[in-house]
This record gives C-alpha cells, sequence and structure tokens, in this order.
C-alpha cells in the first residue's frame, strides 16, 4: 500500500521504517529539510535498537522516501499517518495541538476525496472529531481515524513489529479494513486487534498510560509506608507482584517515572476530563503525580540528611541521568532533577551515564560529567544510584570503595545487591528500606 507518515520525530521514523519493511511504499514528511536530508540518506535522527538497518534497507529498496512537502503527500498516496508532537502546553496544563491543527491545515486543501488521515499522535479525546469537522470544511469526502501507538523507548522497533494490541479507532467500517490491510502481517501473526469509535482510541492509550503511571506512584507510596513503619518495600512489591492479579511489572519502587510520556499524559487527561465534565473521575491522577515529584525530594532530603545535613562543599558521584536505562533521553529525568538540586544547594556532582551524557550536558550545563564511573565517584563523600543501567549492577562494589571518600551509597532505584555493597564496604541506604538496607530476602 502507498502511505505517508507525517512526522518524522520518534514515533513517525520508527512508523516509517517499519511500514517500509513490512512492503509498503512510504513517503516520510518533516518540515525540518536537514532532518529529511539525514533520513533520505538513510541516517536515522535519533538512537533506535534496530531502527539503523531497517531505515537503511527501505531506503536502499527505494520503498521508502522522504520530503518536506505536503502537497506532495497528498499527491502521493490516499492514507495519511499523522505523527507530529504534542507537547505540554506551556501553561503546564493541557496538550499543545498546534502542529496536529497545521497538518490538518496544510494537508486538508489538496486531498483527493476517499483520503483516510490517521492520527497516532497521543491526544486528548475528542480531538479526532474535531478533526474530522475541519478536515469536512477542507476537503469533503474524507475521513479521520486515530490508531493510538504505545511504543516503549528503546524497544520502540520491536514494540512496533510485535505489538501486544492494535487499536484501530475509525468512523467506519471501511476505514477499519484499510487499517486492518496496513497491518496485515500483524494480524497474520495473531496480534489482537480491537475495532473502536475514535474517541474510545483516543482514551485507551491515555488511559493505559494513566493505569501504568499509578501502579508506579502506589508502589512508592508504598515505600514511604515502609520508611514510617520499619518495613521493606522491595520484598512488600515483590510478594504482591507475585500475586498474577496484580503483576510485578511496573512495580518497581523507586525515583519514580520521567521521560516524555507519562508525566506530560497524566496531566494533559486529567485537564481534559476536566474540560468534558469528568473531573472527579481521575482527580487521583494529580495524586499519581504528586507521589511520583515527591519521591525525587524525598531522595535529594535523604541525601542531605546523609550528609549530614548539609550538601556545601561535599562531592557527590551520581550514577545515571537517562529518564530510565536503554535510552538517552533525558526529558523530565528523575535523576538530573534530584543530580541539579543537590547541585543548586552546593554540593559538587559529577555524573555519568553510559548514553544519555551528551542530552545531559544540554540541559543541566551546570553539572559536571564523567566518562567512566570511577571518575564520576572519585573522592566521593555520597553515590547516588539514580537510573538503573544493568552495567551499575555489574560494579564491583570493592573497587569503587577505593575511589570515594566515604563508601556510602544511597540506592534511589532500589535494584543494586545491598548485601554485596555492605560486603564491599559500603554503607547501603535505599528508599523503604530500613536502613542501612541490605538488599531484601528473595
Ligand atoms: C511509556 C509507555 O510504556 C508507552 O507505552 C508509551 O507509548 C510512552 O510512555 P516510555 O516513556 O518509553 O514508554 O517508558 P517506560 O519504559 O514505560 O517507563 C516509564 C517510566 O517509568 C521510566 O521513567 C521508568 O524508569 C519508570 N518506571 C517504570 C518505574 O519507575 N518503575 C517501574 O516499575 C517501571
Amino acid at each position: 500500500m502507498r502511505m505517508t507518515v507525517i512526522g518524522t520525530g520518534y514515533v513517525g521514523t520508527v512508523h516509517a521504517a517499519c511500514m517500509a519493511d513490512i512492503g509498503h511504499e512510504v513517503l516520510g514528511i518533516d518540515i525540518d529539510a536537514e532532518r529529511v536530508a539525514s533520513l533520505a540518506a538513510g541516517r536515522a535522527p535519533l538512537h533506535e535498537e534496530g531502527l539503523d538497518p531497517l531505515l537503511a534497507r527501505g531506503v536502499a529498496s527505494g520503498r521508502l522516501r522522504f520530503s518536506t512537502s505536503l502537497t506532495e503527500a497528498a499527491r502521493f498516496a490516499d492514507l495519511h499517518f499523522v505523527c507530529v508532537g504534542t507537547p505540554q502546553r506551556r501553561d503546564g496544563e493541557g496538550c499543545d495541538l498546534r502542529f496536529v491543527d497545521a497538518v490538518i491545515e496544510e494537508l486538508g486543501p489538496p486531498l483527493r476525496q476517499g483520503a483516510l488521515v490517521v492520527g497516532k499522535s497521543t491526544v486528548p479525546v475528542g480531538t479526532a472529531a474535531r478533526l474530522q469537522r475541519r478536515l469536512t470544511e477542507l476537503a469533503p469526502g474524507t475521513e479521520v481515524a486515530w490508531n493510538p501507538e504505545f511504543l516503549r523507548e528503546g524497544a520502540a522497533v520491536a514494540d512496533t513489529m510485535r505489538p501486544e494490541r492494535l487499536v484501530l479507532g475509525t468512523s467506519s467500517a471501511w476505514a477499519d479494513e484499510v487499517l486492518r490491510e496496513v497491518y496485515a502481517p500483524m494480524l497474520r501473526a495473531g496480534v489482537p486487534v480491537f475495532s473502536a469509535d475514535t474517541a474510545t482510541a483516543e482514551l485507551v492509550k491515555v488511559a493505559s498510560n494513566a493505569f501504568l503511571a499509578t501502579k508506579i506512584s502506589f508502589v512508592n507510596a508504598m515505600a514511604e509506608v515502609c520508611d514510617a513503619a520499619g518495613a521493606d518495600v522491595t520484598v512488600l512489591a515483590r510478594a504482591m507482584g507475585a500475586d498474577t492479579r496484580i503483576g510485578p511489572r511496573f512495580l518497581e519502587p523507586g525515583l519514580g517515572f520521567g521521560g516524555s510520556c507519562f508525566p506530560k499524559d497524566i496531566r494533559a487527561f486529567a485537564t481534559r476530563a476536566e474540560e468534558i465534565g469528568a473531573g472527579p473521575a481521575v482527580a487521583f491522577l494529580h495524586e499519581v503525580d504528586r507521589i511520583n515529584t515527591r519521591q525525587r525530594t524525598r531522595t535529594v532530603d535523604r541525601a542531605r540528611a546523609l550528609l549530614g545535613g548539609d550538601f556545601t562543599g561535599r562531592r557527590i558521584g551520581v550514577l545515571g541521568a537517562a529518564f530510565k536505562p536503554g535510552s538517552d533521553d533525558v526529558r523530565d529525568s528523575p535523576a538530573l532533577t534530584v543530580a541539579a538540586a543537590a547541585a543548586a544547594e552546593g554540593a559538587t556532582v559529577r555524573v555519568h551515564d553510559p548514553q544519555a551524557l551528551d542530552n545531559a550536558r544540554t540541559v543541566r550545563p551546570e553539572l559536571t560529567y564523567a566518562l567512566d564511573v570511577p571518575k564520576a565517584c572519585e573522592g566521593a563523600d555520597l553515590v547516588l544510584h539514580l537510573t538503573q543501567w544493568p552495567e551499575y549492577r555489574a560494579l564491583s562494589p570493592a573497587a569503587l570503595a577505593a575511589v570515594v571518600r566515604t563508601p556510602l551509597i544511597l540506592d534511589a532505584r532500589n535494584c543494586l545487591d545491598g548485601r554485596a555493597w555492605g560486603a564491599g564496604g559500603w554503607t547501603y541506604h535505599a528508599l523503604g528500606r530500613p536502613a542501612p538496607a541490605t538488599g531484601g530476602v528473595s
């Protein structure tokens, strides 16, 4: 099938490359000419596992091309995926839809009758219906559908090729059929598919993210209770997660969620629910957000307490800058928020991360950075473990103890082996566990 993918950010680039790989003819569109040129040369603007070879293969086969022109897009195909960003509004509340709106305004007039415009971006419920009204004015006989993505950063290609489910939000059986044809290889492989109206499809995405964010904040709230009760949240979470109705995933207590999706999505969801008169139903999301932010302040407070109540003049080695392991993304990264707060109170903070140092330097130039863990921790009075990269679990505690001034570590991700760190000469602390924690009982 012929299709365009409008917006070659994270979602769009992955979608375009995957669609070309399963045999479709794809034209990727972006307003950024430099990005288009680089994509046309087979170079991805972002690092994502498995994306580079897919992109190169698509470009070499001629099935994947790129352009900056929406007029060319309208001429090229009658099926258009909209993957432009929907950032948080400047007032911090709802979702900024100006990029989606701009695409409809420009793409609409040259569209042919019978064209299908499919949104993939995460949007407030009701957006597809509003865009449909506008598109009908600009190009009668065209349809808007919604087909949300559920990609995790670091696993986006795998999540697109082998999704856990597909959600097709349409207003007609025809549009549903078109989308089933697009994803035919996935459907043949047995991927569950849910056909819905556009409002339900939009909601599946935000409700899923809200649920996962709530699960994380729930276990972090339990960490606070454990701290007050002298209990161990890691054992609690494992025991809770063994109940198959609860499950262990997204029940890992720690510094909480960050990134480009969860924080923004739950705020936008609460705002939209208020606008449509369902505010009280999701008012708990404000609490989910507050619990999440509190994990950052709790970590800073605990770090300060471990240093005797004052950061001034103290040296801190920070392990991790990315918002999660396997990613170089530092957007709303809990790790950087904590590192910056300690630095703002007078600590000398040196940060290590296996992948995110360049991005971290750009957003937090006030911090210092180190290319390896021993350099980050040299002479440290305290080490903070803030992003759960597997390489930090493989560190030799005894070797690292030799480079710090005081072998004192706060494991804000609750995933280092406390016993091993204790045996390596460290005083090991974690949130939600009696201090000094020993690593729990497995
Ligand atoms: C998320 C959703 O998973 C994805 O479906 C959606 O499309 C976009 O948002 P992503 O932001 O890539 O994807 O990250 P994810 O792996 O889901 O983790 C989100 C955050 O939660 C990270 O900061 C992670 O460290 C944190 N987290 C996750 C926890 O703090 N505890 C957990 O138990 C799990």
